[in-house]
């Protein structure tokens, strides 16, 4: 079955779990194929200063400031560790769009606010992919441990290093810390192994996938480890390992003390998790990452991360697509379809997708959605020449229906036999 990044709902998909763990399924087609700001010199402020004190100024208008403190940081430190991701990450496909916007972090580092998610890109399609996303202009990668895909994924990196069509340095590459690999002797093992099979030395950023503690499952039985414990068991069971949250974090802080990662961060996180964990933690998340659509808006967590400086990427932006070949939604629930997003589609000239990507980016969030066929890669990279009205925002944010497709507290009891709620 499609691992659930997580979950999944029906008796069929439930049954093929083994036959192609860690949620690779089948993909679809890839055909063979300014924001003005001011200047921190005349503000008086250091670039650093600078960069913290705008932080979650309208990251539109600010846009050409990061820029340019990228590249000034490139020129006076031209170091990586220090000045971060700091291409503009405009392609050549992308020569006569305006590039993409970047969403600074609390360290003055900045991650392109779109990413390619791989979730359910098939493992046969995942390097060629990776390759012509990079062609297309993408610079973000969003990888887990648990899709089953991150070697084809490194094989892909390979070659758009290979051909030159970017630096390592361009790139933003973020992996997840799967379930069984709470236990803190176990974190730096499953992050070592995502940078061996992305053919890395760091990563960008390294999320705690879930809030949600497993059973460790060797890695030599298993890999990656999905749901169960043991999917030939009858019945197959999930089963909880009550590790504390804190000790995971603690070691999550030591990858970036041994340099394996520049960035940590959390997933699938509610406010109180996130309080919590800010209260002890050493180094804090740079960024959380949601499910986040327009019948997901969730304004409260969004407001309380901007308060804490906590950037905050969109998983799902599109809404239902992914979840209806699972059986977790209908075209019913496709935000895609909604009269309202067709309407300013159709008024801007602009697909619903583009719309509802927009959306997101405009809203201060990264998206990062799944494609693999060239056409919606295109499509999807195409957000910045063209901007929602305040009537738009509030149109499409009224939509909200608090609907959540990827729930642990709905699919791991259906597809996994665990009741196991961690939004209530
Ligand atoms: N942290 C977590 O727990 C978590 C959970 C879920 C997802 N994620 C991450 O977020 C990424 C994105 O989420 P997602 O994959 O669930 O969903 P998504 O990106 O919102 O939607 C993907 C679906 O939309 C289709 N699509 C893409 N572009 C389109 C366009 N322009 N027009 C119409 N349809 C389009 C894709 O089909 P085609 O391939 O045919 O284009 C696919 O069926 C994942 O890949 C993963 O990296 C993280």
């Amino acid at each position: 079955m499609v691992g659930i990044d997580g979950g999944l709902g029906t008796d069929a998909l439930f049954a093929s779990e083994a036959a192609t763990l860690g949620g690779v399924a089948g993909g679809t087609d890839l055909d063979g194929s300014d924001f003005d700001g001011g200047d921190f010199s005349s503000a008086g402020l250091n670039p650093l200063d600078a960069a913290r004190s705008l932080f979650w100024y309208d990251v539109f208008t600010w846009y050409s400031l990061v820029i340019r403190l990228s590249a000034r940081r490139v020129l006076s430190l031209n170091h990586r560790t220090d000045c971060g991701n700091t291409a503009s990450f405009r392609s050549s496909y992308h020569s006569s769009s305006k590039p993409m916007k970047m969403i600074p972090l609390a360290n003055g580092d900045a991650l392109p606010s779109v990413g390619l998610g791989f979730w359910k890109i098939d493992r046969s399609r995942t390097a060629d992919v990776t390759l012509e996303a990079a062609r297309i202009g993408y610079r973000h990668w969003d990888c887990a441990a648990d899709y089953g895909n991150e070697a084809e994924v490194g094989e892909g990196i390979a070659r758009v290093l290979g051909d030159r069509v970017c630096s390592r340095d361009e790139m933003w590459i973020t992996s997840k810390l799967w379930n069984t690999y709470h236990r803190p002797s176990h974190v730096a093992q499953a992050c070592r192994r995502s940078l061996k099979d992305l053919r890395v030395d760091s990563l960008d950023l390294y999320l705690v996938h879930f809030p949600i503690a497993l059973a460790y499952v060797p890695f030599e039985v298993r890999y990656p480890a999905g749901w169960f414990f043991d999917p030939e068991a009858t019945p197959p069971k999930m089963i909880p390992d009550p590790v504390p949250i804190a000790e995971t974090w603690g070691a999550m802080e030591r990858l970036v003390e041994q340099g394996l990662v520049r960035h940590i961060g959390i997933s699938n996180f509610g406010v109180s998790l996130v309080r919590d964990l800010l209260s002890y933690c050493r180094i804090r998340p740079s960024v959380l990452q949601i499910e986040s659509h327009p019948y997901l808006v969730q304004p409260k967590l969004l407001r309380y991360c901007q308060s804490e400086r906590l950037a905050v990427t969109a998983f799902s932006p599109l809404g239902a697509p992914s979840y209806i070949p699972l059986g977790m939604a209908t075209d019913q629930d496709s935000v895609l379809n909604d009269s309202v997003i067709v309407a300013i589609a159709s008024e801007l000239g602009r697909s619903p997708a583009q719309i509802v990507l927009r959306w997101g980016v405009q809203r201060g969030t990264a998206v990062i959605p799944k494609s693999s066929s060239r056409e919606h890669l295109i499509e999807n990279l195409q957000l910045f020449d063209f901007e929602l009205s305040d009537a738009h925002m509030q149109a499409i944010q009224a939509l909200d229906r608090n609907q959540r497709f990827n729930d642990p507290g709905v699919f791991c009891e259906k597809a996994f036999g665990c009741f196991y709620p961690i939004y209530e």
